[in-house]
């Protein structure tokens, strides 16, 4: 049941016209939970409250289906945009960003331009990017971006996916490079053929993954809600004596605000990745897909509205 909730909700996230709807009607059916409001203004204001919780923040302009350059150059806008402002104002921010909405499925020349312009202003800032992993057709060149940019900028990091079977090899491939990783489970509908179907492989796979990234000495971010993830790490540091500056915990807006605090309160670095902006649809199904229980929060919102 919860398999098929699962893939219900991955194929509803793909669907362009929900998606159109959903940016020209506004935050509805409890999307609020998740996304920090529609404007950068608003995002700030999360940012500041945040902050002075202790905890870290990165953002994400939502935009997804990005098919002209024209919406793909008001992304960059947006993102540089978010880059001043984290500096303007000297919040504890970084900046996260999908490929797709910066012109990756248009040319690679436009995606290329524009993450340069993206990262001179970031490096100028001293702001911190990460490229979002998207599904599996992305995921190459989106490693290949990273490294391209990796090799001129300092401030820029990318996601790998416990879920995929190529993600060992990657990350062997991408050592030379020193990488600052955020490493997740995985959050698209992907085929058997490259990704492994059992929530049990996926999580042994994710346990693999940071701790070679770990032991290798490179900085990494664990993104999880997953308690048996987060006592796994809190251990395996513990036990080969990795100082609390190599590493940090990372989790959604609006998911487990307790453990969030409880974390930064143990005395660990917790950053909460905010997104926000009218283009939430997409991000809001995944996070539905994720848990069932999600879906009854979404469900009493709407009942008793
Ligand atoms: P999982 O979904 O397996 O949940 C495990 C356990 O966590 C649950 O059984 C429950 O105990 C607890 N839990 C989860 N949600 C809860 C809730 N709402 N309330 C209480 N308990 C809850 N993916 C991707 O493909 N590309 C990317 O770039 C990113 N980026 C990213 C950034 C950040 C900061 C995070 C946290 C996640 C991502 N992801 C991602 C998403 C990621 O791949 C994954 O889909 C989600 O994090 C969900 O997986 P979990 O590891 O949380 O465990």
């Amino acid at each position: 049941m919860e398999k098929a909730m699962r893939n219900f909700f991955l194929f509803l996230s793909k669907n362009k016209t929900l998606t159109k709807a959903a940016k020209k009607y506004g935050l509805k059916f409890g999307a609020a939970r998740f996304v920090a409001g529609d404007t950068l203004e608003q995002a700030i204001q999360v940012i500041k409250e945040m902050n002075d919780k202790g905890l870290a923040v990165t953002i994400d302009y939502l935009g997804e289906f990005v098919d002209n350059e024209t919406e793909a150059n008001i992304m960059v806008k947006n993102a540089i945009e978010a880059i001043k402002a984290i500096a303007q104002y000297g919040l504890n921010s970084q900046v996260s960003l999908k490929l797709t909405s910066m012109g990756l499925d248009l040319s690679d020349e436009l995606v290329l331009e524009n993450m340069q312009k993206i990262m001179n202003t970031a490096e100028e800032n001293h702001v911190f990017i990460t490229i979002d992993m998207e599904d599996f057709t992305r995921c190459q060149k989106t490693l290949d971006m990273f490294k391209h940019l990796k090799m001129k900028y300092e401030n820029v990091g990318t996601v790998i996916q416990a879920y995929l079977y190529r993600t060992k090899a990657d990350m062997v491939d991408l050592e030379e490079y020193s990488p600052n990783l955020r490493l997740v489970k995985g959050a698209y509908k992907e085929s058997s053929k490259v990704a492994f179907p059992e929530k049990e492989d996926v999580d042994n796979n994710f346990k693999e993954i940071i701790k070679i990234h770990l032991l290798n000495g490179h900085y990494t971010a664990i993104a999880t809600h997953d308690d048996m993830i987060i006592d796994f790490v809190k251990k395996f540091v513990k036990n080969k004596a990795i100082p609390k500056e190599q590493f940090e915990f990372q989790m959604l807006y609006g998911i487990r605000p307790e453990q969030q605090i409880e974390l930064v309160e143990q005395g660990y670095k917790m950053r909460v990745y905010i997104p926000y902006g009218t283009d939430w649809y997409g991000y809001f199904m995944r996070r539905l897909a994720e848990r069932p229980a999600n879906v009854m929060f979404v469900l009493k919102g709407i009942f008793t509205k």
